[in-house]
């Protein structure tokens, strides 16, 4: 049984390092999180017609994401009713419908078993063929961005983002819509899920000094964090929490922070070109933060960087070990020019062998794999930067902490994950709808 009140300190802001490896609270996770909370799958633009596929992971239960004929998208879990084998052996693709591999019970594009190899002669009458079709998974999507929910009782996918859709908007939504650029390169970290996860939703600490030597070697404006010779002034950036845990950091004017010289000069004149657009589209306020890097995670496990452009899933493998999905996202309506160089730039910085990337995969193994050791293991791990200041942010309803660096994101996102591993349903937690902000703001 795991003590959940033992694990999470919302009020000091603190976290029991055994949620980083312990096997029962990676049980309780998969049951209570990845079972009960919307997941990313894939994006209209990776599926676009009928009969377009792609298997992906909701916690480490199998997917098929299917393109429908009506164009609508469906999503089944991966195995054949039979004799429980996998159906879709390829990662992606276009299919007419689906034969499991092993039998060649066949499947529609809806999941509808539709023909077993000589039914009449050795089943007879037994076989219920419309009871044995492949099981569904709820999906929605939010502005082309597919997720899906084991769990009925889940409120809407746009409820579920909530207030936080504010800061989506403005680059899902700003200048025209987002797409992904795929398929998605896919790779083994040896870490806990939520390492990653922590980092992307706020932490703007490490970037001077993890990577130091990554920002000397691409040169850009951020160059001048490297090894910590300098803070980000006051003003450059805030921090966002919200009512299930997404957060973003945000570094003002600083989408083209990361990439090379001629590259950064295109998407510079781009953010400058769209933001009265953006203005127009949604709002004033939204368009301020139009051009400015975000670093961000929605959860439980999506994560993105907007400006270095990478687009992520940590899939669960067990308590020390993920399965990366990356992608790039871009602005739809940007020039083809513009789209290449920002590939070109997130290959090189968040790509599976990018500079970033590397500099940050070995401290998340490192965080997971020495937590383990009995007396290491029997301290807190600590996010109490900024503690105090955070107040609710007029604009978008969610809560700001005024800094660029700072861990309010990090408690908004423990202060979720310890509600989702202690509610017993999610009527439990939309009783808690109008208290989040209180526990947060310590009143
Ligand atoms: S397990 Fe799929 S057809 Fe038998
Ligand atoms: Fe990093």
């Amino acid at each position: 049984m795991v003590d959940v009140n033992s694990l999470i300190d919302v009020k000091n802001g603190t976290q029991a390092k055994r949620i980083f490896w312990d096997a029962d609270i990676y049980k309780l996770e998969l049951e209570q999180i990845f079972g009960r909370c919307w997941l990313f799958l894939t994006h209209d633009s990776i599926i676009p017609n009928v009969g377009d596929f792609t298997v992906t992971f909701m916690g480490e239960d199998e997917v098929l994401v299917v393109r429908q004929r009506d164009g609508g998208v469906k999503a089944f879990l991966n195995y054949c009713t039979h004799r429980g084998a996998r159906v879709v052996n390829a990662e992606a693709g276009n299919a007419r419908g689906f034969t499991c591999t092993y039998h060649g019970w066949a499947y529609g594009l809806d999941g509808a078993l539709e023909s077993v190899p000589f039914e009449k002669e050795v089943y007879g009458n037994v076989l219920k063929k419309d009871t044995l079709g492949m099981k569904e998974v709820r999906v929605e999507s939010y502005k082309g961005f597919w997720y899906g929910n084991f769990d009925h009782q889940a409120p809407s996918l746009a409820d579920y983002l909530g207030d936080y859709r504010w800061f989506l908007d403005i680059w899902m939504d700003g200048t025209g819509g987002a797409e992904l650029i795929g398929p998605p390169a896919r790779s083994i970290l040896k870490c806990n899920w939520k390492t990653p996860v922590e980092n992307f939703v706020g932490d703007a600490y490490h970037v001077g000094w993890t990577h130091a030597a990554s920002l000397k070697a691409l040169g850009g404006p951020l160059s001048v964090l490297a090894g910590n010779k300098h803070l980000p002034p006051e003003g450059a950036g805030v921090q966002i929490t919200s009512r299930h845990g997404h957060g973003v950091g945000i570094l003002f004017n600083a989408a083209a922070a990361l990439m090379g010289k001629e590259e950064g000069a295109m998407a510079t004149q781009w953010y400058a070109e769209n933001q009265p657009k953006v203005a127009k589209r949604l709002s004033e306020a939204q368009a301020k933060y139009y051009g400015s890097h975000f670093n961000a995670s929605i959860f439980p496990n999506n994560s993105y960087l907007w400006g270095t452009n990478t687009f992520k899933v940590w899939h669960p493998r067990g308590p020390n070990q993920i399965e990366v999905f990356t992608w790039t996202i871009v602005e739809k309506n940007m020039p083809q020019a513009l789209k290449d160089a920002v590939r070109r730039s997130m290959l090189r910085t968040f790509g599976t062998a990018g500079m970033l990337e590397s500099d940050d995969s070995d401290n998340m193994e490192s965080m997971t794999n020495l937590n383990r050791g009995p007396h290491i293991a029997a301290g807190v791990l600590n996010s109490q930067m900024g503690l105090g200041n955070e107040h609710e942010d007029p604009e978008s309803s969610n809560i700001i902490g005024p800094s660029a660096i700072g861990e309010t994101s990090y408690r908004g996102f423990y202060r979720a994950y310890r509600e989702f591993l202690k509610a017993k349903d999610w009527d439990e937690i939309r009783a808690n709808n109008g208290n989040w902000k209180n526990e947060l703001l310590n009143r």
